[in-house]
């Protein structure tokens, strides 16, 4: 059954934070296009309709060759601001306040992009959306855990003359087969120059990964974890220690985690006590940003106004924002939800 237009108009109104967006995955069919006609790469598609014909995933890996392959026609640094300039002007109309965007810099860097490129682009964005919305926003750097742990280290020292640009490392790409652990070491060197530390796990990876991310890499935060209640003493842990999951419902059933959002866990999570957030992942490829993620799920799951609200407090609270502004937020949250 469709939300009420109460719900509706809530989900609309909430001043959201967005902690799950790659950067690149907000790259749309159009802008492929317009990015390869200026820079003369062919596509393998004949159209904008041929391409989105073209996103029907069955897992993460189906996913991420297309992911991967839509990157190469991002080349300069116009390139990345609009790319950021595009997400920015669509989550403000979702009403997003906040948002800490992932970026994979190996994608660029293994293109012979210089990261200099990729820094000043989404920079300049990010500043800009600052200025004409409001919207503050971090960079979080992701390494791609197909790759090896010496690759993330080269990775992090030649985005060092960048370090006042990101706030955080992350991990991302296909998860089956490369557990955290493979990256200890790297997330160790990370924490000691005081960076934020996050990691997928628990997407398509087991419940293990989660508990493994937590112990071995020492994050704040696991991006996806709903595979987490696997594990009911993980997800007892989870309330306990107030870790919070960063779930992307229609990305959990593009790439087939869930067959049918009425059978995700988020509902059943949140009741638990688990800090659940919603997030669009990558929308570009996913079929909606972060106000369709919150109308989907709460539609599936018939989530009341309370329970959105608390999903937008939990992300606010996830945010590594300063802690007068998180408070500001809050507040702004309360009065939304009680007018
Ligand atoms: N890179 C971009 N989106 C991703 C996802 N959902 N999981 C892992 N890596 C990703
Ligand atoms: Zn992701």
């Amino acid at each position: 059954m469709p939300i009420d237009p109460a719900r509706a108009q809530l989900i609309q109104r909430l001043p959201k934070v967005e902690l799950h967006l790659h950067i690149e995955g907000s790259l749309e069919p159009e802008m492929m296009f317009s990015l390869a006609g200026k820079h003369g790469i062919a596509l393998p598609y004949a159209s904008v309709e041929a391409v989105r014909a073209a996103y029907n995933f069955h897992d993460l890996q189906s996913f991420l060759d297309l992911y991967y392959a839509g990157c190469a026609v991002l080349r300069d640094r116009q390139d990345f601001y609009a790319l950021a300039m595009a997400y920015f002007t669509r989550a403000h109309a979702d009403n997003v306040v906040h948002a800490e965007l992932f970026f994979d810099p190996q994608t660029h860097t293994a293109r012979g992009i210089p990261m200099e490129v990729v820094f000043s682009g989404l920079r300049d964005a990010m500043d800009d959306a600052h200025r004409r919305y409001g919207i503050t926003s971090e960079l979080i750097l992701c390494f791609l855990r197909h790759l090896s742990e010496e690759d993330a280290f080269a990775t992090l020292e030649a985005a060092m003359p960048f370090r006042s640009d990101f706030i955080g490392v992350g991990l991302d790409s296909g998860e089956r087969g490369n557990p955290p652990a493979k990256f200890a070491r790297v997330f160790a060197k990370a924490r000691s120059l005081g960076l934020r530390l996050v990691a997928h796990a628990g997407e398509e990876g087991p419940a293990a990964y989660i508990v493994d991310a937590l112990d071995v890499l020492a994050v704040e935060r696991i991006d996806h974890g709903v595979r987490c209640d696997e594990d009911p003493a993980l997800v007892a842990r989870l309330v306990r220690d107030r870790i919070p999951l960063t779930v992307c419902p229609l990305s959990n059933l593009k790439l087939c985690v869930v067959k049918d959002l009425r059978q995700h866990n988020f509902a059943r999570l949140l009741r638990q006590g688990v800090a659940v957030t919603i997030n669009s992942d990558d929308p570009a490829y996913f079929g909606g940003y972060i106000g369709e993620n919150y109308r989907a799920i709460a539609e599936a799951l018939d989530l009341s106004a309370a329970e959105l609200t608390l999903v937008a407090e939990n992300a606010a609270r996830a945010a590594f924002m300063p802690a007068t502004a998180k408070a500001g937020l809050l507040t702004k949250i309360r009065t939304v939800a009680t007018r």
